[in-house]
């Protein structure tokens, strides 16, 4: 079989959870996902590795479980890079275009990229993503692919993403120590995107939200590309804690009570509902209590609103155009209620974004929620790379290779 070496695994290294995804392209483009694995995450706080050994054992646990189901060993995966000091900057670069008849090469698209991303960077800061958003050839702009047009001066608009170094340096250590080398690190919104959005939300403006434990990361797309990044240092953790602190319970029984029962839109309750009761047991004590359900959606409510607010402030500080409205993934996306009061808020069309169904097959229903869009993302950008890899590669001799990758020409650029 043509795709036995490509093997892409995802794995998402969340504060809360961890998540492995393997993927091997199959013959129709999709990803055919072959293994799947998820485990408690320990030794990460806000998405930064605080205990090397608890993260590198969380991310054996959940590697362990996918290599089960599928049957495989892994040795590399792309991982997620988060934290709240990532920053993104809108950059613009020019270049003479130097080589004979002014035909623009990858050379000269690699060094307007680099004029774009030449910027002074705090002690100990480094460039963790360059993301190009146009290229401008004399002038005339919107292009997006200009290798090969010609043209005398080359000008480029890079969306750069720069973070500290050591966050990305000590999450390698601790994959690493779990036993396998990073071939690749994306941005976590980048990697939820990639699995979930489709091309006419890139193009004509969409928002991504990923609401995780500790973390909500803010992407903007607009004209097939990124536009703005920002990470908060807050998500679905600050849910179970006002649960914990309002209710006098421990954190593991408020968790259990925010997934059960838990809601932030009171109007979605059912006739009655809200009077319901729930048996609660507070610290310290033997008997339990009893709790209504709008007693709970009076403590989440308002963390939901300010939350959101925190991240329609800053949509709108951009100025972007979101035609294709928002989206919201990872876990903390899902407290029910969430969608309709961020609807609210955003004053804007908005969906849960869950796995696109069209790009994978396999064990695809066990990822279709959108705490696995990173992962799955993830897995997706590492298959595409290494496709690519083989289509460029001296490999590709026979007719039938050659066929069956130009099947992933358009699919997977
Ligand atoms: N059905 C649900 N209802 C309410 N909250 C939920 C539900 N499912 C998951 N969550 C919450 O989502 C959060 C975890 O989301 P996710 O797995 O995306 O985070 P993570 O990737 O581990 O963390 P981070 O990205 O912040 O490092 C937790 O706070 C969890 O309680
Ligand atoms: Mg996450």
């Amino acid at each position: 079989m043509v795709n036995r070496h490509i093997q892409a695994v995802g794995l998402d290294i969340g504060t809360g959870k961890i998540r492995c995804v393997i993927g091997e392209p199959s013959e129709s483009g999709q990803m055919n996902i072959v293994g799947l694995g998820e485990a408690e995450s320990r030794g990460l706080r806000r998405g930064i590795v605080s205990t090397t050994d608890a993260v590198a054992d969380s991310i054996k646990r959940a590697v362990e479980e996918a290599e089960q189901v599928s049957g495989l060993e892994i040795q590399m995966a792309t991982v997620n890079v988060s934290g709240e000091h990532l920053q993104g900057e809108n950059k613009g670069g020019v270049v003479a275009v130097a080589g004979a008849g002014r035909e623009i090469t990858e050379e000269d698209v690699e060094r307007a990229i680099e004029s774009a991303s030449a910027m002074p960077l705090p002690a100990g800061w480094e460039i963790i993503d360059r993301l190009p958003q146009e290229f401008i050839i004399d002038g005339q702009d919107g292009i997006t692919e200009p290798v090969g047009m010609r043209g005398a001066r080359l000008e480029s608009r890079v969306h750069v993403v720069i973070s500290p170094s050591a966050g990305k340096q000590n999450i390698e250590k601790a994959v690493n120590r779990a036993g396998l080398d990073v071939d690749g690190m994306v941005l976590e919104p980048l990697a939820a995107a990639a699995s979930t959005l489709s091309e006419d939300d890139k193009e004509y403006g969409c928002a991504l939200i990923n609401i995780g434990s500790e973390l909500t990361s803010l992407m903007i797309f607009g004209r097939g590309a990124v536009q703005h990044t920002r990470v908060f240092p807050f998500g679905g953790m600050h849910f179970t804690k006002d649960i914990a602190l309002g209710l006098r319970v421990s954190i593991p029984e408020a968790n259990v009570i925010k997934h059960d029962y838990g809601c932030v839109a009171p109007f979605l309750f059912r006739e009655n509902e809200g009077q319901e009761v729930i048996e609660i047991t507070p610290v310290g004590r033997n008997e339990t209590r009893g709790l209504s359900k709008e007693i709970l959606c009076d403590i989440m409510a308002p963390r939901a609103i300010e939350l959101l607010q925190h991240l329609a402030l800053e949509i709108n500080r951009t100025g972007a155009q979101n035609s294709s409205g928002v989206v919201l993934t990872g876990g903390g996306s899902q407290v029910r209620g969430m969608v309709e009061i961020a609807e609210q808020i955003f004053d804007a069309p908005t969906r849960l974004g869950f796995v696109d169904s069209s790009l994978v097959s396999g064990l695809a229903a066990e990822v279709r929620r959108p705490e696995w869009a990173t992962a799955c993302g993830l897995a997706l950008i590492s298959m595409r790379r290494q496709v690519r890899e083989a289509m460029a590669g001296p490999t590709t001799a026979t007719q039938k290779v050659a066929a069956w990758l130009e099947n992933f020409r358009g699919k997977f650029r």
